[in-house]
């Protein structure tokens, strides 16, 4: 067990309190294994709108402090809450307290995200904040791990405006890139909102020359380390296909950029433990998982006892998932042969409306539900027999290694995580945990498709692949194990 460090993490999403991908489960999955390692972790969040609403009881955290724009003061306090499951370890004794900082004007507002005009003040005051709270309670940080393009900003304002402190002297920080989808970017008139003027220089000038800020290719060039959360996708991101325009700049930083492929969190993601789903079951024991199928068509008012497998869907509904496949071929296999799909999400109107109108068309077979629900999250995962991931690309994904543990198997293109985290089923060795392919083609899905619905005729090698994928171990006992080599490797760096 190496000395514990002071490790400050910086999420704009965090589960069970705001999440809207995968980003809220791994930011507080990791949080809690460093915490039973017995590290000193700080997990610092907003306070949103949506925790109030949904009664957290939080308590009062640091006193308020002003952060200073210009033009405007904002009033900044913290306020604390126990992140649930986090018993701590390693002489970290009961649960790991959530940071949130509060800063009513800006963060209570509907939805985490917005397109207001302040956005790009929102999160460079998140990040300041981040900063400040350090600060207040003088501590020094040897970590700030920040995720995504909404703490971009941090290393830059370290090196900057908040240079002048020596607290921060030792501090290193680690950049995790969750998706280069999305990366901050707005007019380069926000600097001298956001009280950077004087650092304009250490921004990207051609972008700047374009009139653009961009938050996650700042956090690309100032951050000590880089992180991404696969191996694969740490690769493909410096290629011209998955780099979204930043391959070049990651590329020069290839020495500094790691993938460490994300953990699971089995308190909460197990059928053996699971509170949300009707009957529990395991590798040992596969009746439970009989009786959650049967009630999963019962909830969502489909036929039961269909003789082919129930395809499950779970995912936000946007490019990156690659449901432009779906179209030709989904209708084919839902008529031809007696199988169900069931499908929970939301996001872009075509794809709702595709998946609206596919259900209209054969609504004993298939079931939606467009909006957020966790419980039922669960329950897909665990009454599907399959579950489809024809992602174009996915940086990790965390829904297929939820699959593999509850026997549901699945089918997914070979990008970034999930291939990472899916091996092919081997007809020959019969080897392998679930149904993978390569071209994004809706013919390449169509067969391998085709070929999971002919393997399925034989149950006893379905059940070969279901124990395969249940036995798998993606917990973040393995996986923070890495993350802290790579902090050690950081800090042995000055
Ligand atoms: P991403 O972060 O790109 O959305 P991941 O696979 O990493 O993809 O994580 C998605 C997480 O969000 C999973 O925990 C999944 O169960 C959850 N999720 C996505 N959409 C919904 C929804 N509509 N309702 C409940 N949970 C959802
Ligand atoms: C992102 C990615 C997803 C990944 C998640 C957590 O939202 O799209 O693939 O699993 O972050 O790292």
């Amino acid at each position: 067990m190496p000395s514990p460090l002071r490790i400050a993490i910086a999420s704009s999403e965090c589960a069970p309190f705001a999440k809207t991908g995968g980003l809220a489960d791994v930011a507080a999955a990791l949080a809690k294994a460093l915490w039973a390692r017995g590290h000193d972790v700080r997990l610092f969040v907003p306070y949103y709108q949506r925790i109030d609403d949904g009664g957290w009881p939080t308590q009062d955290g640091l006193a308020p402090f002003d952060l200073e724009f210009p033009g405007r003061s904002y009033r900044a306090e913290t306020r604390t809450t126990p992140l649930p499951h986090s018993p701590g370890g390693g002489g970290n004794e009961g649960p790991l307290q959530v940071e949130f900082l509060n800063i009513p004007d800006l963060y209570a507002r509907k939805e985490l995200y917005t397109e207001d005009d302040d956005e790009p003040i929102r999160w460079a005051a998140f990040s300041r904040g981040v900063l400040e709270a350090c600060q207040m309670s003088s501590w020094a940080p040897d970590i700030i791990h920040i995720n995504d393009w909404h703490t971009g900003l941090l290393p830059l304002l370290m090196k900057t405006q908040y240079a002048w402190d020596e607290l921060f002297q030792g501090t290193r920080t680690l950049l995790s890139i969750h998706n280069l989808g999305y990366q901050g970017v707005f007019p380069a008139s926000s600097i001298q909102a956001m009280g950077l003027g004087d650092a304009r220089g250490q921004f990207h000038q051609e972008r700047l020359e374009d009139g653009i800020v961009n938050f996650l290719e700042t956090g690309i060039i100032h951050a000590s380390w880089l992180s991404t959360v696969s191996e694969t996708y740490a690769r493909e991101i410096q290629t011209k296909e998955f780099g979204m325009g930043l391959e070049g700049l990651l590329a020069q930083r290839e020495d500094h950029l790691i993938g460490i492929v994300n953990g699971v969190d089995y308190s909460e993601w197990s059928p053996d433990v699971d509170p949300h789903i009707p009957s529990q079951f395991g590798p040992a024991d596969m009746k439970g998982k009989r009786e959650c199928r049967d009630r999963l068509l019962e909830e969502m008012n489909l036929a039961p006892n269909p003789s082919g497998p129930v395809i499950g869907i779970v995912s936000r509904m946007t490019g990156q998932k690659g449901f432009e496949l779906l179209p030709d071929i989904l209708p084919v296999f839902l008529k031809s042969a007696d199988i169900r799909l069931i499908v929970l999400g939301s996001g872009d109107p075509a794809s709702e409306r595709y998946f609206q109108w596919l259900r209209d068309s054969l609504p004993e077979r298939v079931g939606v539900y467009f909006g957020y629900k966790n419980e039922l999250s669960h329950r897909i995962e665990a009454g599907s027999d399959m579950f489809l991931m024809p992602s174009r690309y996915e940086p990790c994904g965390l829904n297929q290694m939820y699959s593999l543990r509850y026997g549901t198997v699945p089918v997914v293109r070979a990008t970034g995580g999930l291939a990472d985290t899916v091996q092919r089923w081997d007809p020959e060795r019969r080897e392998g945990t679930g149904f993978v392919f390569y071209e994004f083609t809706p013919e390449a899905l169509h067969d391998t498709l085709r070929h999971a619905l002919d393997v399925w005729q034989d149950q006893e090698a379905w059940g070969q692949i279901q124990h395969a994928g249940m036995l798998q171990d993606f917990s973040w006992h393995a996986q923070v194990l890495r993350y802290e080599d790579l902090y050690a490797a950081m800090l042995a760096e000055f």
